[in-house]
């Protein structure tokens, strides 16, 4: 199920217009991926309005520890209350406007402290001390409180929205964190065991693209097709997410995996793609930060198990699979095809589907398209 989307506002290139049919469609023009005023919408109608992924509850996991991020080009922090709330506000000083936290870390004071002029705030948010402000004329502190940003955990994973009449997480994710704990079921209480960040010369959505297709596996990836099956055993589409699962084919050196291991796969509006490796307990969560129109700052965050690495050698080759080629050779594709969007050699293509949904099928790529140009709604285009 897609959001709603009126098929006579859908856009048109080369090849003619958009359909909601998967099976005839073309593909979504290129301007989508190049195009300095689609990409302004695209923060405004689907960045600052949906559900993003930040973190895990690991990453607060005792009060005063915090994290900052980017969420549609906008500073955010969380941290941990000495309530035990995890909150989210703007990462921005109500004073004179500077950045408040950088990083992630532990606070050591009792609050946020600015480091421009020390005003302090709460961990609730609450301006608790302004040095000098004395004398200020009509100064009443309970006005310059920080502003709060919604948040939801989900399966331990901390998801923000900017737009305070958004719909709730629970009616856009419906399902999500149920499917994920069905499947890894401690995940709430693992930890983080690798962040890495990749800046990519790449429009978000060629990365979250590429990640909605197994087609290019064999290609691409060819160790990575020493591992999977060419079958999708289940795939699943829901409002905001979708989740598929193939299996591993036996062997492969470093993860001696049984035949028909489970290789899970969930991805979610707007820039979450998750995935789970066979061989040993990992959730490999990517997210995929727009920082302009041809660049996006790619996150890279593995959970599992507490001590997992230690107790697990086999962790290590999934690590080393994920990071070393999979992930690389990703980026160098994504790169490639933002370049190839750009070209005036090329518009639109076609979604490899068949009404089957096999394993090869682009449809999940055809889902997001629908998602984004609905959550645009125009044809302005
Ligand atoms: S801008 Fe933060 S205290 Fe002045
Ligand atoms: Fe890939």
């Amino acid at each position: 199920m897609t959001q709603p989307i009126n098929p006579n506002m859908l856009p048109s290139g080369n090849r003619g217009a958009f359909s909601v049919d998967p099976m005839t469609s073309p593909t979504l023009p290129s301007r989508y991926y190049t195009d300095e005023a689609i990409y302004r919408d695209e923060m405004a109608m689907i960045h600052r309005r949906s559900w993003c992924y930040v973190g895990h509850v690991a990453d607060v996991a005792e009060p005063g520890r915090y994290f900052t991020d980017t969420v549609g080009e906008q500073p955010v922090l969380v941290v941990r209350g000495h309530d035990n709330e995890i909150r989210a506000f703007f990462n921005v000083c109500q004073h004179r406007g500077h950045e408040l936290l950088t990083g992630r870390g532990r606070l050591k004071s009792k609050g946020i402290s600015c480091p421009y002029h020390a005003w302090l705030y709460k961990l609730d948010g609450r301006l608790a001390a302004a040095p000098m402000t004395d004398q200020v004329r009509d100064f009443d502190k309970s006005q310059y409180s920080l502003n709060p940003i919604r948040l939801a955990v989900s399966a331990g994973l901390i998801f923000i929205n900017l737009d305070a009449d958004a719909a709730p997480f629970e009616t856009e994710m419906n399902g999500f964190g149920a499917s994920i704990e069905d499947h890894l079921p401690q995940v709430a209480h693992w930890v983080v065991a690798e962040r890495l960040h990749y800046d990519i010369k790449a429009n978000w959505k060629v990365v979250y693209d590429n990640f909605s297709e197994a087609y290019h596996i064999p290609v691409a990836h060819p160790k990575l097709a020493l591992v999977l099956e060419q079958e999708m055993v289940e795939f699943r589409e829901e409002k905001r997410w979708t989740f598929n699962r193939f299996k591993s084919k036996q062997g492969f050196p470093g993860l001696e995996l049984e035949y028909g291991s489970p290789y899970y796969a969930w991805q979610a509006w707007p820039h979450l793609c998750m995935l789970s490796l066979p061989g040993s307990e990992n959730l490999i969560v990517l997210r995929m930060a727009p920082d302009g129109v041809g660049a996006c700052a790619e996150r890279v965050d593995i959970y599992t198990p507490a001590g997992e690495s230690e107790r697990h050698p086999k962790l290590q080759a999934v690590r080393d699979l994920f990071m070393d080629m999979f992930n690389i050779e990703d980026i160098s594709i994504a790169e490639s095809v933002q370049r190839g969007l750009s070209s005036m050699g090329y518009d639109q293509g076609r979604y490899v589907c068949d009404p089957s949904t096999s394993w090869f099928s682009e449809i999940q790529l055809h889902w997001f398209h629908m998602q984004v140009l609905a959550a645009l709604q125009t044809d302005q285009r």
